[in-house]
């Protein structure tokens, strides 16, 4: 049980004046006249308050006397490293905030960020901070048209990319995926290029678009009369102004830009990065090992630890290069003392044997966070024992890019944990678990839904604001619906089990199952697809894709097979790409014609059907069976 210390209890009782608590840590340029109003489902928090989050990211820690506490351990992939303070990051955001001025941005203006995991995408996201700019941030990992797609959607007038990033001893292209992305497409203003990956790869530079960054940073520029001042006068932001847009993946074909605003965001970043990490910032090293393109990087890679005025480690790379020990080497090198990744990473870890972490002395830790999916008991208490050499408390967080900040998580030292479970919400949040009809289980399994505003909670869906009311709170009736089911314990203890729509979470990553289906139906040889994420040992969860073909196609072959996942690549990510695809000649329906995706999940799983009542026609699974059976021999 939780210890009956004084930090819930206070929650409990005044969940608004502790969150005005929270929010006093903060910086004002003028405070606020009310804490929260609240119109179901539209929050206002702190209205009246204006601040900028790079301010107090930066300017206060250096004002303060911190400027030369490092900000970042920068480590590039092929071993070249930076160390950036805070005084450095003050200067640089500010120099490049009067860049994208010069490039005429404005307050409100949207700014694409399509980079690797190099210390300039920090920068560029606090520069638009700096000027009331609002950045949207895309997953370096996406393809030209996923890419595309959200650069239109945001209505960015300036992208900010990089030659290229590395990868696995591989420079992977990213100025040529912007290329493609703006071809024909978006009319953007200007392109920024950073020079990463250098002479690996080839860039065409538009004319008139197209500039180098470190051009631009020299004066070099034709664009830019001079170098830009190392001083940049912050915009007085409302606490309601948006920060930022994150583009995350739901039940519809379309990627949803999520809304996320000033003082509440930071506000409930800055306490969850402090409370649930148990953060010594004047000693702490912390790394979040979560990618920036995500909103685990947005919140404890960037926002949460700056705001704390925190030490943190940016790693660019995958971790097995230029071997599987990677990690613990950069563990060891800059003392790690906090790690926070997905579960994924932690059973790879697992299966790649203890000897990688055993070659490495990593006393240096002492708490571990794990996001994203859930983690299964089994990896909670190697990560425990054998990274933690059990003293580290695990603290396993639950969130979304919707909540902004995490919501579900022990406090270490305070909450006892169980392997595997959630535990609590945390002060300040209200969670409940309840039935298809908004009863509340108290013991049992449902869904888990939120049952008060929070502070960093989504304020829309940017260009639907019809689709925020719909998809996040007519479902039940007065409630947040999170999309997890969940199961409450005897003791009260909250376990995730896993999304119950069409949102699949492999590798920690949320992709959308109708969004690869419209993919793969955009294929010239595909007549009908349905997707389904079935469980994977080590991914949480892995794509299995059924396709029936048009008549006259030709043979279901497997080279056809590699083509659809090909296609899907190239469409959305490799992030996205089908593990399997299942040639079928026909998809199990409902006599209303609607795909029973939930008869598929069970057939790729090899688990008994469930009820087919419904089936238009239950010859078609045995089928489908006999295929699925065939693919998983494959190997
Ligand atoms: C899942 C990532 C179990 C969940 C921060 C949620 C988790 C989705 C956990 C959001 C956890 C996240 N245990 N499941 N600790 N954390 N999830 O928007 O299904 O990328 O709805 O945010 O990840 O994914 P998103």
């Amino acid at each position: 049980m939780v210890a009956d210390t004084g930090i819930y209890v206070r929650a409990a009782d005044d969940p608004v004046g502790f969150w005005a608590e929270q929010a006093g840590a903060l910086d004002w340029f003028r405070p606020w006249e009310t804490v929260l109003e609240w119109d179901l489902p539209f929050a206002r928090w702190f209205d009246g308050g204006t601040l900028n989050a790079s301010v107090n990211c930066l300017d206060r820690h250096v004002a303060a006397g911190r400027g030369d506490r490092v900000a970042f351990h920068f480590e590039g992939e092929p071993g070249d490293t930076r160390t950036v303070t805070y005084a450095d990051l003050l200067t640089e955001v500010s120099r490049f905030a009067n860049v994208l001025l010069g490039l005429g941005v404005r307050r409100e203006d949207r700014v694409a960020l399509y980079l690797p995991m190099i210390p300039e995408l920090p920068v560029a996201m606090l520069a638009c901070a700096r000027i009331g700019a609002v950045h949207a941030v895309v997953f370096s990992g996406f393809s030209p048209g996923a890419l595309r797609e959200r650069i239109e959607d945001a209505g960015a007038r300036v992208v900010v990319t990089a030659d290229g990033g590395w990868h696995g001893g591989e420079a992977v292209a990213l100025k040529a995926n912007v290329d493609q992305a703006l071809a024909g497409g978006p009319p953007v203003d200007a392109v920024v290029v950073v020079r990463r990956v250098g002479r690996a790869l080839p860039v065409v530079m538009v004319a008139g678009r197209d500039h180098w960054w470190d051009e631009l940073l020299r004066g070099d520029d034709p664009m830019v009369g001079g170098p830009p001042s190392e001083v940049c006068e912050p915009e007085r932001m409302g606490s309601e102004d948006l920060l930022f847009l994150l583009h995350t993946s739901g039940t519809t074909d379309r990627p949803k830009g999520i809304m996320h605003t000033t003082g509440g965001y930071l506000t409930q970043v800055a306490f969850t990065h402090r409370a649930v990490f148990d953060l010594r910032p004047d000693t702490d090293v912390y790394w979040c090992a979560a990618d920036i393109g995500w909103i685990t990087g947005h919140s404890y890679a960037v926002y949460g630890p700056l705001a704390n005025g925190a030490t943190s480690v940016l790693y660019e790379g995958v971790a097995d290069h230029p071997a599987r020990d990677r990690w613990w080497s950069v563990v060891e090198r800059y003392g790690v003392t906090i790690l926070y990744c997905a579960p994924t990473a932690i059973r790879t870890f697992m299966a790649w044997g203890d000897h990688f972490p055993a070659g490495h002395d990593l006393s240096s830790l002492r708490v571990l966070g794990s996001v994203g999916e859930p983690i299964n008991p089994e990896a909670w208490l190697w990560y425990a024992g054998v990274i933690g050499g059990g003293r580290c408390p695990v603290v396993d967080t639950w969130w979304q890019t919707e909540t902004g900040a995490i919501l579900v998580s022990p406090l270490p030292g305070v909450t006892t944990t169980k392997p595997g479970s959630v535990t609590f919400a945390l002060p300040g949040i209200g969670a409940e678990v309840v039935d298809d009809h908004g009863r509340p289980v108290d013991v049992g399994n449902g869904y888990l839904t939120l049952t008060r505003p929070w502070p960093a909670m989504l304020r829309g869906i940017y260009g639907q604001p019809e689709h925020y009311r719909q998809t996040y709170w007519d479902r039940l009736e007065g409630r947040y619906f999170t999309g997890d089911g969940a199961r409450v314990d005897e003791e009260g203890y909250l376990w995730l089990l896993g999304r119950v729509d069409d949102v699949m979470n492999v590798a920690g990553h949320r992709i959308s199952g109708i969004e690869i289906e419209s993919s793969l139906a955009d294929h010239p040889s595909v007549a009908e697809a349905a997707v389904v994420g079935v469980s994977d040992p080590t991914s949480g969860q892995a794509v299995v894709a059924f396709v029936t073909l048009r008549s006259g196609s030709g043979p279901p072959t497997e080279a056809l097979g590699v083509e659809l996942q090909d296609h899907v690549s190239g469409q959305i990510g490799a992030i996205a790409r089908p593990r399997t695809v299942i040639f079928t000649d026909e998809l199990p329906t409902t006599r209303s014609g609607t795909i029973m995706r939930r008869v598929l999940r069970a057939v790729a799983e090899g688990r008994p059907l469930g009820d087919t009542t419904t089936l238009s026609d239950p010859s078609v699974v045995e089928e489908i069976r006999v295929r699925a059976r065939a693919a998983a021999r494959e190997p």
